[in-house]
């Protein structure tokens, strides 16, 4: 090449190069309101954006990938917590979290309820973005593991390492075999079973152990506890499930105001038969 084709090729290649940077950027720009669910940014959620700055939680936590890795990622928090317990978390997460057992303590912010609200319809808004699988390994609240992501901090500290495998869980071997499709959909369900309950005895996350659920019923049905409407293991299990706040479980951590934490909605987002398969799953644990 001379002097003038190398100068040619030099400025051929980088209008080439621009061209295709400026219609990637137009395409990019084109897809914002469909992946970013635009249309669907309230009041609610402005407002919430504005908690999120006024509190500074990008200093502790990520969304996005943005912020700093202290604290779980929260992109997809809304997912993995319901309402009710994400509201009694931030009015006191001391409650939830013992600095000592998890390493670290998310302080109490003192928001009021407004704000807690509003931010949690702005981290609701953030879990809907379509953000095609980043952050890729971000860092879980412990106890959680969603589907397909990295090991949770409790797993990757060795405690409550039996979150996502617990003993005696069978591998999905038939189509077929309600245990192991129930094991299946504890993993999968949204929001993930797995992220508030673990099947070790005594390991007690956002919600209890589900380990020997025959014999705790068995034992507050005797005590006189019990004040829900089943009257075997299996009706009491679906019971928690279709409608969590039949009956709560003792202690400040599972409920406030008689509303229990674990999310309602799984009687309407699950089949009959899903229900019945995880019930089998839960009750194959003595
Ligand atoms: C000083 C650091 C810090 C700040 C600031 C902070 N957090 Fe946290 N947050 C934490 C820590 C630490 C945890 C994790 C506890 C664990 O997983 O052991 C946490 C956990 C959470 C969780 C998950 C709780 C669960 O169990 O699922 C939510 C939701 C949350 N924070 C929301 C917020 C919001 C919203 C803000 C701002 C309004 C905020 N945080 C500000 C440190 C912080
Ligand atoms: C956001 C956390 C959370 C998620 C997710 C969750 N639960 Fe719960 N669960 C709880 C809490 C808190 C309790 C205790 C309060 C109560 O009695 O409802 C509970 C109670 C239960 C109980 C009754 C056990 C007992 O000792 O009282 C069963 C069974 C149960 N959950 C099954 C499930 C199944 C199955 C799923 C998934 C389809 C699920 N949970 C998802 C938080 C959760």
């Amino acid at each position: 090449m001379n002097k003038r084709q190398t100068r040619l090729f030099a400025i051929a290649s980088t209008a080439i190069a621009s061209l295709i940077f400026l219609v990637l950027t137009v395409d990019s720009h084109r897809q914002f309101p469909t992946l970013t669910n635009a249309d669907t940014i309230t009041e609610e959620v402005v407002r919430g954006q504005q908690v999120w700055h006024n509190y500074n939680c990008i200093n502790c936590h990520t969304i996005f990938g943005e912020g700093a890795y202290y604290a779980p990622d929260l992109t997809k928090i809304t997912q993995l917590r319901g309402v009710p317990y994400l509201t009694a978390f931030m009015k006191d997460p001391a409650q939830f979290y013992d600095e000592q057992k998890h390493r670290r303590l998310m302080p109490n912010l003192g928001m009021s309820d407004q704000e807690i609200s509003d931010v949690i319809a702005f981290m609701d808004w953030v879990s809907r973005v379509d953000n095609q699988g980043w952050p890729p390994r971000p860092i879980l609240v412990t106890g959680s593991a969603i589907p397909g992501a990295d090991l949770s901090i409790a797993q990757q500290q060795g405690e409550g390492a039996a979150a996502s495998m617990p003993p005696g869980a069978r591998p999905v071997a038939a189509d077929n075999d309600p245990i192991a499709l129930g094991e299946a959909l504890f993993r999968t369900a949204v929001p993930t079973c797995q992220a508030c309950h673990s099947m070790t005895p005594g390991v007690n996350l956002a919600g209890p152990s589900l380990a020997g659920l025959s014999d705790f019923f068995e034992k507050i049905k005797a005590s006189g506890d019990y004040t829900g409407n089943a009257t075997t293991a299996e009706e009491f299990v679906r019971e928690s499930i279709v409608e969590p706040s039949a009956w709560l479980h003792p202690g400040p951590m599972y409920s406030a105001g008689g509303v229990s934490f674990m999310p309602p909605n799984y009687g309407e987002d699950l089949t009959q038969e899903q229900i019945d398969h995880l019930v089998a799953y839960l009750l194959s644990f003595k």
